[in-house]
């Protein structure tokens, strides 16, 4: 086995228990005599093996009664478009809040359904922060204030939730989903693609207040319909079977850990260690984003040049610590460290960190 710690944002590293249990399986799942791939969405044993996992996720996220939890596919970007459409008139007006790539895609596909309006946006300082509360635009009575609470590209986080003055608040944790309790009821939306913290991709979930859904006035082709998933438990059509099951693989493991509170003070200790080594590499490594707004899950940085950059790379992989180039748009490097990375590899990177400004700082 030459398994390394893989730092890759998504898709990302699952936890090893998981894998190992989908290797067990794979060929003959439960009692079905074939794979879990191989048998229908509408068979008892899938049907059992879905709702354990909407069990677990309401479980492990509080999930309150008046919200449907709905398992996806076309991922989170797809999500972002969805909800528009179901959640506004096109006369009314979505605002949205920008503090990175995510958010600016978002918009990208929010905008055509309604009336778009950027309420704050971080793009004049490089995104290495969050635009200042009051400033922002936000329109009284929009149909939702949608925002990225983690930007997995830029690094920047939200560590408390925004106030919208009772406008429901669309937000897209498809990075930091269940690294921390988060108090669901706050929302009016939590979507997210699977693929970083939650299971394979092909696989988005939406966690959606109820009362918002039907209001939108439009004429939409039934599959664009949320209500029509919701109503047919996310099975108005096939939906990704295999990264469903996995996905409660991966909650199944969550619990065990002690869910999303031992996360949190896990994923709190391994940031802390990761931006410490930087910190204190003497501006060897640098991070650009604002102290309050450092993500626990996304840690970009940035070496004094570029081939000190590629060596970088290069022995990083070597000694086994894999997917740590930065996103094109960016640069640099980026440590992608979700619930599925142990605290070791976290010390592992660390230490390799400083062995390397010490042999080529
Ligand atoms: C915060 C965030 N939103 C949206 C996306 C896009 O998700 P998808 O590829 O599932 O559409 C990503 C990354 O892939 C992301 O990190």
């Amino acid at each position: 086995m030459t398994r390394a710690y893989n730092f890759s944002a998504g898709p990302a590293a699952l936890p090893e228990p998981v894998l190992l249990q989908v290797r067990e399986e794979l060929l003959e799942w439960q009692d079905e005599r074939a794979s879990v791939m191989e048998v229908s969405h509408r068979g008892k044993a899938f049907v059992a093996c879905a709702a354990r996992a909407e069990a677990d996720l309401r479980e492990l996220m509080a999930i309150p009664d008046d919200y449907h939890v709905l398992f996806l596919q076309g991922g989170a970007t797809t999500l972002s478009a969805l909800l528009a459409l179901n959640l506004a008139r096109p006369d009314q007006v979505a605002d949205v809040v920008l503090t990175g790539h995510w958010g600016e895609k978002a918009l990208d596909n929010i905008a055509p359904s309604v009336k778009a309006n950027v309420a704050a946006s971080g793009k004049g300082q490089g995104y290495t922060g969050i635009p200042d509360r009051a400033g922002w635009a936000l329109t009284p009575g929009a149909a939702f204030v949608h925002y990225t609470p983690n930007e997995t590209i830029h690094g920047v986080e939200f560590h408390d939730i925004p106030d919208t003055g009772g406008v429901p608040l669309v937000a897209d944790i498809s990075s930091n989903v269940l690294s921390r309790p988060i108090d669901v009821s706050r929302f009016g939306v939590l979507y997210g693609g699977a693929q970083k913290n939650l299971g394979p991709s092909g696989l988005a979930i939406a966690i959606i207040r109820k009362d918002l859904l039907g209001q939108h006035g439009r004429n939409l082709p039934p599959i664009f319909e949320l209500q029509n998933q919701a109503r047919n438990d996310s099975m108005f059509n096939t939906p990704p079977t295999f990264a469903w099951y996995v996905l409660g693989l991966v909650l199944e493991w969550l619990k065990a850990q002690g869910g999303a509170v031992a996360m949190g003070e896990r994923n709190r200790r391994k940031a802390e260690n990761l931006y410490a080594a930087i910190d204190g590499s003497g501006g060897f490594y640098r991070n650009q984003v604002q102290a309050g707004a450092r993500s626990w899950m996304n840690v970009p940085f940035f070496l004094p040049d570029e081939d000190r950059e590629k060596a970088f790379l290069a022995e990083a992989q070597a000694a086994g610590l894999v997917g740590l180039k930065g996103h094109r748009a960016l640069g640099g490097m980026r440590a992608s460290i979700y619930n599925a990375m142990p605290e070791a590899g976290v010390q592992a990177l660390v230490d390799f960190m400083g062995d390397f400004a010490r042999r080529h700082g």
